[in-house]
């Protein structure tokens, strides 16, 4: 019996295969009906924020507005935070008045802050605290993707090849995505392929979680520096940016610029993978960085599925925890 009641959902490696797998399948049931009860009636949420969102704010006050609960959109810049009151006096306050509260915050010059941030929060708040994106972990966007490909494959998508590659992009992105795809994937036995330029390599926390987590649930995660080598017997292909954790800005900003054009998902190189091959990015993407508007755009792509899924699952996880 899965109990998640009061738990914070800050990452993916705080729970457990079955725990995901019930969120998995809750979230399906969701989209399949299930969400016709106002299972949160008369329930207060708060979405925090320090940086845009368009998916995450949007679906998280839908789910909330779906589930007979209310949901209030606070930006970091628009509360006393503003004027340096305390991140504890700020959760402690805000817990008073919320059943839970979700969570978007980080700045890439300084990696750890949004997690250092949201662990404060979940520390002092005493309701839950939900991750929306911080820079080590994006647990409702990941746990959408894989609802997608449940969707596509059933239970086969754990045996199918996935892989996820780094792509260019001018802002430098939280890894959260690729971290959280990396402890899901370990954690339920998929089969997953992380490609990236030498520069872009992972949290040493996150690949160590992985490569331990792998040994039992008898998936394979492989990591590849060449695109194209990559893309050979992928069934999904996966394209998403994320920022060095190593290298000084500068430097970085040179390497992306070099090397963009190799690490660009175009239709030729979408036909290394295998026949009838999806391609997955969870938005927002500018067409032609990460991947070209052919392959964005194609039949082969889930990136709006993956978008519409946002609100299902995340209508499991705030059932689930409240
Ligand atoms: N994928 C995602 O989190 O989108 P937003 O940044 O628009 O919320």
């Amino acid at each position: 019996m899965v109990n998640l009641r009061n738990r914070d959902f800050l990452s993916l490696k705080d729970f457990k295969k079955e725990e995901l797998e019930t969120l998995l399948e809750l979230g399906l049931e969701m989209k399949r009906g299930l969400d016709h009860k106002e299972y949160l009636s008369k329930k207060t949420l708060g979405l925090l924020f320090s940086v845009p969102s368009t998916r995450t704010r949007i679906s998280f006050q839908v789910a909330a507005r779906q589930l007979g609960a209310h949901a209030e959109y606070f930006s970091n810049t628009s509360l006393q935070l503003a004027n340096k009151e305390s991140i504890r006096d700020t959760a402690s306050v805000m817990s008073r008045y919320l059943d839970a509260i979700i969570v978007r915050w980080y700045d890439m010059r300084d990696y750890g802050m949004g997690r250092r941030t949201l662990e404060k929060l979940a520390e002092y708040a005493d309701c839950p605290v939900i991750n929306a994106l911080d820079d080590k972990d994006h647990p409702c966007q990941v746990l959408a993707d894989l609802m997608t490909l449940k969707e596509v494959y059933g239970e086969s998508y754990k045996e199918k090849k996935i892989v996820f590659t780094w792509g260019y992009a001018e802002r430098k992105k939280s890894p959260g995505v690729t971290h959280s795809l990396l402890t899901a994937a370990a954690q339920l036995g998929m089969n997953l392929r992380i490609a990236h330029p030498k520069g872009f390599e992972l949290d040493e926390e996150y690949t160590s979680f992985a490569s331990q987590a792998v040994k039992s649930s008898g998936g394979t995660i492989e990591y590849c520096h060449d695109l194209e080598e990559a893309l050979e017997g992928a069934d999904v292909v996966y394209a998403k940016t994320w920022g060095s954790l190593t290298l000084p800005v500068e430097e970085e900003n040179r390497l992306k610029l070099d090397i963009r054009d190799e690490w660009c998902v175009t239709k030729e190189r979408f036909k290394l993978a295998n026949e009838g091959a999806y391609f997955m990015n969870c938005l927002p993407i500018i067409r032609g960085d990460e991947a070209t508007a052919d392959v964005i755009d194609s039949k082969q792509s889930l990136i709006y599925e993956e978008s519409e899924n946002r609100l299902h699952i995340q209508k499991a996880i705030l059932t689930s925890l409240l």
